[in-house]
């Protein structure tokens, strides 16, 4: 047994991926095994795992008019985001959009068209194949009575309802980053402003908004972390939907081969522009280093369904990106010591 405070400590995820994770909380775990630095850890720390927030607010999921619609949110101070706030008279627009409500195999009953369905919903637990935990923190969201509809972790967004979300509470997706140096003619690695090297990583341009992005998705119910990252990642970056079977069968080679070793480099909250009160994203990223640039790098990028273009995208400070993805990716440049 170890008991855990404060601190940083890295762990390997019930994903298999070595994670470096926050604990800002104590647990008790029994630790299997303990490696220089990496501790592999049991189921129990695996699904108590605290992290870090990549806001302890939100400013995206804030903003007006909501993602295709013109829906507005109600317009909040800084102050008045966190639950910890009285606001009594807080009534914020119900907007979920027609596309979720007509019940499309991915959304939840509706809480006023199908109440009874709606009232089976198991919070914070695996609900049947829905995960309906949240990765933040080691906390479990609240569900107030007062409306029976679970409450988004980070604070008020100025919107209730599920807006293009499908799930009540956090909708999970999975964000694969897959890296290489970049190099020039030579084939020697460039650096930076700062001296350091300079990575780049496989970015993906929305169609439903044009921001560059990490090719990630929705993970389906019941289906592995692990697998969703390598699914999204052959839909969006590599376009496998189209290539022909030969091409099909070195992409998916060089994309297992690639894909066995993994850092998770965040999990927990994403700050959205579809988060609404009671919906929201949540992510697990996961880095996937191409040290040679031999494997994934040698394919051809082609936009694949969801995305508009795909691209290697140099990383510097300077990258705007969907969401939180710069983040995600700044913590990429930590973990290989980047330029940024
Ligand atoms: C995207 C992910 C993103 C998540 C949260 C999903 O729709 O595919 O890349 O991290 O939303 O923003």
């Amino acid at each position: 047994m170890l008991r855990l405070f404060r601190g940083s400590l890295i762990v390997t995820s019930q994903l298999g991926f070595i994670s470096a994770a926050q604990v800002p909380c104590s647990a008790t775990v029994s630790v299997k095994r303990l490696l220089t630095g990496v501790i592999l850890c049991s189921q129990f720390l695996c699904q108590n795992t605290c992290v870090t927030m990549a806001t302890a607010t939100h400013s995206k999921a804030l903003t007006s008019p909501y993602p295709n619609s013109k829906q507005e949110r109600l317009k909040l101070k800084p102050e008045q985001v966190s639950w910890q706030t009285k606001w009594e008279e807080y009534n914020p627009p119900d907007f979920t959009a027609d596309k979720v409500l007509v019940g499309p195999v991915w959304a939840d009953p509706d809480d006023k068209k199908n109440a009874k369905e709606y009232k089976k919903i198991v919070w914070n637990k695996l609900d049947g194949k829905v995960n309906r935990q949240t990765y933040e923190k080691c906390k479990t969201y609240k569900v107030p009575e007062i409306d029976g509809r679970p409450s988004n972790p980070i604070g008020r967004t100025g919107l209730k309802g599920r807006g293009e979300l499908g799930k009540w509470g956090p909708n999970h997706a999975a964000d694969p980053i897959v890296t290489r140096w970049k190099r020039d003619a030579k084939g020697t690695i460039e650096q930076g402003k700062s001296g350091k090297k300079v990575l780049q990583f496989i970015a993906i341009q929305r169609k439903d908004n044009q921001e560059w992005a990490i090719p990630g998705g929705m993970v389906d119910a019941g289906e592995k972390v692990s697998v969703a990252l390598k699914r999204e990642f052959g839909e969006e970056a590599m376009n496998t939907l189209e290539a022909t079977p030969q091409e099909k069968k070195k992409i998916k080679k060089a994309v297992d081969a690639l894909f066995k070793v993994g850092h998770e480099v965040y999990r927990g909250y994403v700050d959205d522009p579809r988060n609404t009160d009671n919906s929201w994203m949540e992510t697990i990223a996961v880095n996937f280093h191409d040290v040679e640039g031999a494997s994934v790098g040698k394919f051809k990028l082609n936009a694949g369904d969801d995305a508009a273009g795909v691209k290697w995208m140099d990383i510097s400070s300077e990258i705007k990106l969907y969401a939180s993805h710069q983040h995600f990716i700044e913590e990429v440049t930590k973990r290989h010591e980047a330029h940024w």
